[in-house]
């Protein structure tokens, strides 16, 4: 029994750190990408036009980096953050307080893959980079189509590529590895497999799968995210944070060498940190479909 509970304490304190490491990732995401976001929504809003947008709902809204966006874009609409996680929901909510949008913005704690909860009558759902994470994205999508009113419309934002930071023709990280071209192209390869097996729809064809559920494509858009200097605050420790959750990954899959380049890349300290690097730049490639019940 003892023994039972000192595991069960163990697992919720990694869970613990686990979510904190999350709502950080989420967050730096946001403020980084910032503009792309603010564009999106203008072009969203463009499209939405048509027809008052009262009830929003964002799929799988994490911290609300989205629910916010929307907020603002749609200033008469009550935005609903619809997350699976409750301590991501948790973070939204003091962020809402803190915004003064606690009037507009409520959230609603569900299991996707379950069921959809009590929400209907939607005027816009926004999902972004989270419809990949469902285990059957086509049921999400049936029960979208159904929560959605006649003219509703669904946004769905998917990730081209993972964000790269470091330049192709990365040089010397710290002092006895030597020139490492080519590193974050090797880590992205490699986790590719690892990504096949536990996120079998990350990339797949959306187009076909909106389509399929019932609705009719209005637009798709390829947004390209190319930052360089002066980039935003939080670009080193975004780059930082991301890279270390790659790195946790990679153990066996990468080069001792390559390892070590990482490592350095990681480390706070060092002349060699993200945190302080001046040749870090964010290239990043995301798809925005918009479809529409008809
Ligand atoms: C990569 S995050 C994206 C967060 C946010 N949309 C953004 O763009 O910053 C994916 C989100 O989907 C949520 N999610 C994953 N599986 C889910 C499920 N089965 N039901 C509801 N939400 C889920 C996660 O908790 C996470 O917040």
């Amino acid at each position: 029994m003892e023994n039972h509970q000192h595991h069960h304490h163990a697992g919720a304190e990694a869970a613990v750190e686990d979510d904190a490491a999350m709502v950080e990732l989420l967050d730096l995401d946001g403020e980084v990408t910032h503009a792309y976001v603010t564009e999106v929504m203008s072009w969203i809003g463009e499209l939405a036009a048509d027809q008052p947008r009262r009830r929003i709902v964002d799929l799988g809204s994490g911290t609300g980096t989205g629910t916010f966006a929307l907020a603002r874009r749609f200033e008469e609409a009550e935005v609903i953050a619809l997350d699976v996680s409750a301590h991501l929901l948790d973070h939204l909510r003091a962020k809402a307080r803190d915004l003064g949008l606690t009037d507009r913005v409520r959230t609603v704690q569900a299991d996707l893959d379950d069921a959809w909860p009590a929400i209907d009558a939607v005027d816009l759902v926004w999902a972004s980079v989270s419809l990949h994470h469902m285990t059957d994205p086509d049921r999400v999508l049936a029960d979208v189509f159904a929560a959605l009113s006649p003219g509703g419309l669904l946004a769905v934002a998917e990730m081209d590529s993972f964000p790269r930071f470091l330049p192709d023709d990365l040089g010397d990280p710290g002092d006895l590895i030597g020139a490492r071209p080519g590193l974050e192209a090797r880590c992205h390869a490699a986790i590719a497999e690892e990504h096949a097996e536990r996120l079998p729809h990350l990339g797949s064809d959306w187009t076909a799968r909106l389509t399929g559920a019932g609705f009719t494509i209005e637009a798709e858009r390829p947004f390209a995210i190319h930052l360089t200097p002066p980039l935003p605050a939080a670009t080193g420790r975004y780059a930082q944070v991301f890279l270390r959750r790659l790195r946790s990954r990679l153990d066996s899959l990468l080069s001792a060498d390559d390892l070590a380049a990482l490592d350095t890349l990681i480390d706070s300290d060092g002349p060699g940190s993200v945190l302080r690097r001046e040749d870090l730049t964010v290239r990043a490639a995301r798809t925005v479909w918009v479809a529409r019940r008809p």
